[in-house]
């Protein structure tokens, strides 16, 4: 898949040389890529020309900053070539040459340890400079050019028209914005696209209900009719919906009816088109509210709606093509290894949401050119991607691997999983609400607001609110359930928003501390690196700092921001830990001129990767 084409960049190392040397050349300063090409340059010495081996971040610090486990998996192949009789042996020999190769300023020890492990010790020398490098690189630490020249489609969000934005909808937004930030930083040109589900059959039957609603309010002009359906919240609308469907289930002519709204709207019926753009206009000006409140703008809003004229050129073409099919009075698709086929046309002769993916893989193909297109939605969508990407290979408007999809589970404890056809869903502005009570709350229990104005206040606990819900998200793989306990995500101990945000606000504050008693915060970069050799306290926050930039590639090769939070939460941890050990600001010599450095350092890479996940840091809390 596209994961693995991405990886293979990175990883390409030997198997082909003009990247191996780019990679050296350019990256010299990551110690993963140190270590890499250096274990490339040794097995291309004993021979072996392709090796697939990841680069470990063992569990204690005893066993190093990074690990291999080469002589175990590449035992039989190099044995001979290092004669080693056991896998440690083989590990040990491994070592000594790696240690002739690796350079003595970012690697310090290399050592075997059973059964045949190799362990890279990263040199206090190379921690420091890298702490220098974050100051200097300051908001750009961690961002590459890798991905230049490539663009990616995210198609996230896209919440559906007259109907509530939902916590799943919730969950695509954030993590298809998380996604969306961690591509932008390597480098890639990214396009967000919202795909609003402003079309469909379910248009029919809002369409018949408040064409209903006008008759029983005997509405007859145009004007009285639009200000009515003007006024409908999207709530009323909701139970409209819902409404619908509990009469429809004995008065099948209630369906057919509403079907035929639908087809006259996609054939260009004046009040059908009156109604279906009111609906859209009054939705989407609240779904603006949530964007405003979680603090996102996405760069298209290209609804299902837009692709009318494209859906008629996909249908011409699967008819040429002799591809499509009738079936029981509908259009459809075989496709090979698949029971059901996929139906483009409904029997009623109104188009398919799968046909609307198709129509849009064309566009945007046309349009953008992507290297790859990803689907941030919820799992209960795995069938009908399957079947759109089946379809689109099949048509050659695009290849398989530039196809990703990125299932979220659903958010439990809520209320578990209830649909708007049922008419609870739980409203994400109350959820989000409630976030921000509850951050202020916590923020005043704690005190750490308390010189502040009623306005500083209410931002902060915005922020923070906001913050929790967005990370609470983004901590887990997209891909799990979530379950949601506002203990957890409001709590100011413990993997949660609240807690890397206070963590960057007691560095900044720090900071500020020292400026006012008179140290030269900007002399910090610019100086040499202070004479001091740190404590392990104080090399461990930077022996975790060296994870930032790898961990951002790999959260976008895996699709999966939690690798970013994890990270982030881990470099926190290190961090409170040095400061709640030792006394920062005493006496302006080397060693406060470094701590105060390290605390710097640790609030800009807590500020770069939050950004990235869409959190705010916060100068005060
Ligand atoms: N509107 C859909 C829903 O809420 C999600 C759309 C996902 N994107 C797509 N290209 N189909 O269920």
């Amino acid at each position: 898949m596209a994961q693995s084409k991405l990886l293979a960049m990175e990883e390409g190392g030997i198997v082909n040389n003009k990247i191996f040397i780019w990679w050296v050349i350019m990256t010299s300063m990551e110690a993963n890529k140190e270590i890499k090409a250096a274990i490339f340059k040794v097995m291309a010495e004993a021979g072996l020309k392709k090796i697939n081996f990841t680069l470990e971040k063992p569990n204690e610090a005893k066993q190093g900053d990074y690990a291999i486990n080469i002589a175990l998996t590449e035992f039989a192949a190099l044995k001979e070539k290092f004669s080693a009789k056991t896998p440690f042996d083989l590990a040990k020999k491994i070592a000594l040459r790696l240690k002739q190769v690796v350079a003595s300023s970012v690697i310090e020890e290399i050592k075997a340890m059973p059964p045949g492990f190799i362990n890279f010790h990263l040199s206090s020398r190379y921690l420091m400079n890298l702490m220098k490098t974050v100051l200097m690189e300051k908001e750009n630490f961690g961002r590459c050019q890798n991905g230049e020249g490539k663009t990616v489609v995210i198609d996230y969000s896209a919440p559906n028209i007259a109907k509530p934005f939902g916590v799943g909808h919730l969950r695509s937004t954030i993590i298809g914005q998380a996604l969306y930030n961690i591509y932008e930083f390597l480098g890639y040109k990214v396009i967000g696209d919202n795909h609003i589900g402003d079309w469909g059959t379910q248009f029919g039957k809002l369409i018949y209900q408040i064409e209903k609603k006008a008759q029983k309010l005997g509405l007859t002009t145009k004007k009285a009719k639009e200000k009515m359906i003007n006024s409908l919240t999207i709530k009323q609308l909701e139970k409209l919906y819902v409404d619908f469907h509990r009469r429809a289930d004995d008065q099948p002519l209630m369906e057919k009816q509403a079907r035929a709204w639908f087809k006259k709207l996609e054939d260009g019926d004046e009040e059908a088109k009156m109604i279906w753009q009111i609906l859209v206009a009054s939705s989407m000006k609240e779904y603006e509210k949530i964007y405003d409140m979680l603090s996102i703008k996405i760069d298209f809003v290209i609804g299902e709606s837009f692709y009318q004229e494209e859906m008629k050129k996909v249908l011409l073409e699967t008819k040429k093509k002799n591809l499509l099919q009738e079936s029981q009075g509908a259009k459809v698709i075989v496709i090979e290894g698949f029971e059901t086929p996929a139906m483009l046309i409904k029997s009623d002769g109104a188009t398919t949401y799968l046909l609307r993916d198709l129509a849009t893989i064309k566009y945007r193909q046309r349009r953008w050119r992507p290297d790859l297109i990803i689907y941030e939605t919820g799992a209960d969508h795995k069938f009908h991607f399957r079947q759109v990407f089946a379809v689109a290979v099949m048509l050659n408007y695009i290849d398989k691997e530039k196809l990703v999809y990125i299932p979220h589970g659903m958010i439990r404890g809520l209320e578990g999983k209830l649909s708007t056809r049922q008419g609870k869903t739980i409203h994400l502005e109350t959820v989000l609400e409630e976030a921000i009570k509850r951050a202020g709350r916590l923020a005043d229990e704690a005190g750490i607001v308390k010189n502040l104005s009623k306005g500083q206040q209410k931002e902060i606990a915005k922020e923070v609110g906001v913050g929790a819900i967005k990370y609470n998200d983004l901590k887990q793989n997209p891909k799990t359930d979530i379950v949601f306990d506002w203990e957890k995500v409001l709590r100011l101990k413990g993997n949660s928003g609240p807690y890397l945000q206070y963590t960057g606000a007691r560095c900044q504050s720090v900071m500020q501390k020292a400026k006012e008693k008179g140290w030269n915060l900007e002399g910090i970069k610019k100086e040499k690196l202070p004479s001091y050799q740190p404590n392990s306290a104080e090399l461990s926050v930077l022996r975790e700092t060296c994870y930032f930039r790898e961990t951002i590639e790999r959260a976008a090769f895996a699709f999966a921001p939690n690798l970013l939070a994890q990270f982030l939460y881990r470099l926190a941890k290190q961090y409170n830990c040095f400061y709640d050990n030792y006394r920062i600001l005493q006496n302006k010599s080397q060693k406060d001129f470094f701590r105060l450095s390290l605390t710097a350092a640790t609030a800009q890479t807590l500020e770069n990767g939050l950004r990235l996940l869409g959190l705010a840091t916060l100068e005060k809390m």
